[in-house]
């Protein structure tokens, strides 16, 4: 199949990794309602279609996150992606270079910051959890600003794991012993093309940021049990004051649902905040971030940044997001989707796509920059809209 759209991406990805995988990006927390909504919702706002007003010279760029970019978007930061494809994140972040936009390396990567740095020119984007020694949270930073990282992007809202009823079912996560393992074994010689392509060439399969604080010979399962011991749930507003004494960079709070929190994170200095409920994976039940950011949009009245995340899967949907006034977006499962599928260059083909439908959905609706889009790009009359909107102000 030659893939048209991020569903057929997903499709692809399905086929070709190993279903405990598939289901790691596919999936969210307990029932998924959160992760469903976050779609839904973006679905049901409707567009304004507006008619000859010269849209032939439509502009996508814009400054996003401390630079320009070719439209407003960021791969957002996703764990494991090096067991997408071979290396995942050295080439999902050639990829993104090579398009445009900010590639948001993740701290729970198998790349390890060294690794994936050189492989750019432009400084790397980081992103980090509050980790309980902060002895290793400190030795991470130095490690940040060594690899030329200047923007730093601490998740708020991983203090500790939601189930996921998709990674006990598929034995990812829950009881280790011989039948789990043999589970996964049998999934990954079901996937011959996977299994040559990561299992073979794709090595070491660990956590490279965080090899430093395991024993040598650890293995992946080791590394994940390792992080997922050391959320630190303890973290409150005053460690964000701890890291801006040892952060002289750009700093931007992912995870942000609440316009309280969102003052507050200007408060503290945040340079940006991306409104975020980990793509429907954390507090199932949570409202969607289209629904919440209209509210945090007001309570940030301009002093920062505003990106969001969860469930944009089209350039359509980035529109509808820049209506209701985030800067820009961040997208998840749909570049962890093209990476498994068709590696680097699947990722290459999803931002072209994205870059497309923006750009149609922009000169339909009549806009000619970036800039421009506001609430009048959504129908005013829409009931839903409305009522997101109202939701999301409670
Ligand atoms: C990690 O951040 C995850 O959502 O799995």
């Amino acid at each position: 199949m030659t893939p048209a759209c991020a569903e057929d991406f997903r499709l692809l990805a399905e086929r070709r990794l190993p279903r405990f995988l598939f289901d790691y990006i596919d999936g969210g927390s307990y029932a998924e309602v959160t992760m469903r909504r976050n779609v839904a919702d973006l679905e049901r706002l409707q567009l304004r279609q507006r008619v000859l007003r010269d849209v032939s010279g439509v502009r996508l760029d814009t400054e996003l996150l401390g630079r320009r970019v070719s439209m407003p978007l960021a791969l957002a930061p996703i764990g494991l992606a090096g067991l997408y494809a071979r290396r995942g994140e050295v080439q999902a972040a050639r990829a993104a270079e090579a398009a445009g936009v900010p590639f948001i390396l993740s701290a729970s990567a198998c790349c390890a910051i060294e690794e994936v740095a050189p492989a750019v020119r432009e400084p790397l984007i980081f992103q980090l959890y509050m980790i309980k020694d902060r002895g290793f949270m400190e030795a991470m930073l130095d490690r940040a600003r060594a690899a030329g990282v200047e923007t730093l992007v601490m998740t708020v809202d991983l203090i500790m794991h939601s189930p996921r009823y998709r990674d006990m079912r598929s034995s990812l996560t829950g009881d280790q012993g011989f039948a789990a393992r043999l589970k996964r074994a049998f999934e990954i010689l079901r996937h011959p093309r996977w299994a040559w392509d990561v299992g073979v060439r794709g090595g070491p399969h660990v956590l490279g940021n965080f090899a430093s604080a395991m024993p040598e010979g650890a293995g992946l399962a080791q590394f994940t049990a390792w992080v997922s011991r050391n959320f630190d749930p303890s973290i409150s507003w005053d460690d964000l004051a701890w890291i801006k004494a040892r952060w002289n960079g750009r700093l931007v709070l992912k995870g942000i649902l609440d316009p309280d929190d969102a003052r507050r994170a200007v408060e503290v200095g945040a340079d940006a905040i991306v409104v975020s409920n980990h793509g429907g994976r954390q507090l199932d039940g949570a409202p969607s971030t289209i629904a919440a950011l209209p509210a945090v949009v007001d309570a940030v009245d301009g002093r920062i940044e505003v990106l969001l995340d969860g469930g944009i899967r089209s350039g359509i949907d980035i529109l509808r997001a820049l209506a209701l006034g985030a800067h820009g977006v961040l997208i998840g499962r749909a570049w962890a989707f093209a990476l498994g599928a068709r590696g680097g260059a699947g990722v290459s083909r999803m931002l072209e796509m994205l870059r497309q439908e923006l750009l149609v959905a922009m000169a339909l609706t009549g806009h000619s920059d970036i800039a421009s889009v506001g609430p009048d790009a959504l129908m005013r009359r829409d009931p839903d809209a409305r009522r997101d909107s109202a939701e999301g102000r409670q």
